[in-house]
């Protein structure tokens, strides 16, 4: 019986004898209308291009940290909303581990109020940099070890897009090894301190009375002036969600210590913000201490609290052996 294929019309042709069949001209034709078609879709609906044809990654980044099928991407693809907003992403599953951290008795009712409360100051989403494909968000978390004393991290540190920095970890005199540029800064209000009008504050809540606290350092006075307790700007402000710390202490860290550490939710809610993250001032310097870059240390046996220190060790560590992030172990 003869097949189509035995007449060989075009379409019964393989791909590959397609192709030598046809000419450089029609080839470059047909190139040409592709990057046309490309670049008419890109502008004027301004989505990816032809996705289906040419796969686009989604940051312009080497390596994007949200693309990749690695073992850690579940772990990242769990994470609740990070910040808090309006309508609150707060669950009372939530709000019952949250408050055991420490002895809360107000109820989720209150805390819902006190939520509604602060965004009638801060802006109702936080200001974050979405994810484009015309861009590369880098990020520095900059923590306090004193591994940083002498390790000339600055100029790689400011080089980032984002520079992250913890409670009162300062730069004045420090410049070489911590650099300058600080875009944003993690605190609670036992670490507060004032911020400059461009600096982003990334709150973290462990109890009521921290939100409360921030209403008063921010909510205008009575006859409608300005607070004079005002720590930065209130359109800066991004309020970590409790939500989050739980996720962080119950999947990253399977449960293991009290709560984590400031500095490693910090690293946690950066997989969230960036498309590309180093690390520097994590761990103990090479005592053994887990001391300040910008103290002298006294107490010669200083070690983690409440925190599990080396378990968020172990875990920085093998995100940088999986290439997720990279980690600068200073000195
Ligand atoms: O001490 P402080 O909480 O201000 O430091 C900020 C963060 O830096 C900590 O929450 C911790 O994650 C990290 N850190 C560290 N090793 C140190 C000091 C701080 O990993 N020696």
């Amino acid at each position: 019986m003869a097949s189509c294929c035995s007449i060989r019309p075009v379409a019964c042709l393989k791909p590959h004898e397609m192709l030598s069949r046809l000419r450089p001209t029609w080839l470059l034709f047909i190139l040409l209308c592709f990057t046309a078609a490309n670049l008419y879709y890109k502008f004027k609906w301004n989505t990816p291009n032809l996705y289906w044809l040419w796969p686009q990654s989604v940051c312009s980044c080497q390596k994007c940290l949200a693309e990749g099928a690695h073992e850690f991407k579940s772990l990242i693809d769990a994470s609740p909303k990070p910040f808090l907003s309006i309508p609150s992403p707060t669950t009372e599953d939530d709000f019952n581990w949250w408050k055991k951290l420490q002895i809360e008795q107000r109820s989720f009712a209150f805390l819902n109020e006190t939520i509604n409360n602060l965004f009638t100051i801060f802006p109702h989403v936080p200001q974050i940099e979405q994810p484009s494909p015309d861009r590369c968000r880098t990020c520095a978390v900059v923590g306090n070890s004193g591994n940083l004393r002498g390790s000339h991290y600055g100029p790689l540190i400011d080089h980032h897009n984002m520079v992250i920095r913890l409670n009162r970890g300062p730069t004045k005199g420090y410049e070489s090894d911590v650099g300058s540029k600080t875009t944003h800064r993690v605190m609670y209000p036992e670490s507060a301190s004032s911020l400059d009008n461009s600096t982003h504050l990334v709150f973290f809540p462990f109890k009521i009375n921290d939100l409360l606290w921030l209403l008063r350092s921010f909510a205008p006075r009575e006859n409608g002036q300005e607070n004079p307790k005002r720590i930065g700007n209130k359109n800066l402000v991004m309020i970590v969600n409790p939500a989050f710390l739980k996720y962080v202490h119950e999947i990253w860290l399977k449960k293991k210590g009290r709560y984590p550490s400031t500095g490693f939710m910090t690293l946690v809610l950066s997989l969230q913000l960036c498309d590309e993250v180093s690390v520097f001032g994590f761990g103990a310097d090479r005592d053994g201490n887990w001391n300040h870059y910008f103290e002298i240390l006294r107490n010669k046996k200083l070690r983690t609290g409440p925190h599990p220190g080396m378990q968020e060790y172990e875990v920085i560590r093998e995100l940088h052996q999986r290439q997720i992030i990279r980690f600068f172990q200073g000195l």
